[in-house]
């Protein structure tokens, strides 16, 4: 039974990873969850106690619009918690009808890290800014170290980059109305599909060679920022990007 001051939380990227746990997080509070992904399967495997799920492609204007119907309904129109964490580095995404081109490759990197990681979160924002609970609603955007520093093509560093103007912009637009919105950008995190769950040995002691803490990020660390910037302590904190590295990236 939820009490009745329970809030509604939206997770995209909800079934795997960093998204899965801060579901498991919000709901162990006692909140009302609500999955989104592609994948309806990993959806619905996904152990969250009474969560709801809706399978929709969020880079697109179909699915993103399905979701947030979805969602209106079944929160009788208010959405109090907005957590994107959809997203990654594109390289397992279908290839179909990329050509010989070199060019066509850096084409299909770019625009797809920019589908997945900026046009997931911005669309599915502007469907649902209206319906954000005012005062007291929170919008949070998964960035990345990559943001901060680049990461090889540069193609996942910028698409994740996108997100922090559009932070800035949106706390400026819904600060008025009493909701919050910012992004919270991980290091290194282990136990997600963003890497695959298979790393090697060398690979591993580099990336945790290089925080201060001396071990890989877990999702139980992102969800917990997650969940305190969603808590009433977090009010006065809008339009930033908090960095969850172990003291990998210095400062800003
Ligand atoms: N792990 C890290 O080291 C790390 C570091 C910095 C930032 N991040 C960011 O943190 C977020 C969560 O990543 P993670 O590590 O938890 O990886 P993950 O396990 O791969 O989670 C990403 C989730 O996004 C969903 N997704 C991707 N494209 C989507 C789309 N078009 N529509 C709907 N859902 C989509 C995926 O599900 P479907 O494929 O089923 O759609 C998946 O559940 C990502 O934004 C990632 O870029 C991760």
């Amino acid at each position: 039974m939820l009490p009745a001051m329970a809030r509604n939380v939206i997770i995209t990227g909800g079934g795997t990873g960093i998204g899965l746990a801060t579901a498991q997080a919000f709901a162990a509070e006692g909140e009302r969850v609500l999955l989104l992904g592609r994948r309806a399967e990993v959806l619905e495997k996904a152990a969250v106690p009474g969560a709801l799920t809706f399978a929709a492609d969020l880079a697109t204007v179909r699915g993103a619009r399905a979701a947030a119907d979805f969602a209106l309904d079944a929160f009788d129109g208010t959405v109090d918690v907005l957590v994107h964490s959809a997203g990654g580095h594109g390289g397992r995404e279908p290839r179909e009808g990329v050509g010989d081109d070199p060019l066509d490759a850096v084409a299909h990197n770019w625009s797809t890290n920019f589908r997945i990681n900026t046009l997931t979160s911005v669309l599915l924002t502007e469907a649902l800014r209206d319906h954000v609970a005012s005062p007291g609603g929170r919008i949070l955007f998964l960035s990345s170290i990559a943001a901060l520093r680049g990461s090889g093509s540069g193609a996942y560093g910028a698409a994740k980059a996108a997100v922090h103007p559009y932070t800035y912009d949106l706390a400026k637009a819904l600060g008025p109305r009493g909701v919050t919105v910012n992004a919270v950008a991980p290091g290194y995190v282990e136990d997600t599909e963003f890497f695959g769950y298979e790393m090697s040995d060398e690979e591993y002691g580099r990336r945790v060679g290089a925080t201060l803490t001396g071990r890989a990020g877990t999702p139980a660390d992102v969800a917990a920022t997650l969940t305190w910037l969603a808590s009433p302590g977090a009010q006065h904190l809008t339009g930033q990007i908090v960095q969850v590295n172990g003291g990998e990236q210095l400062g800003r």
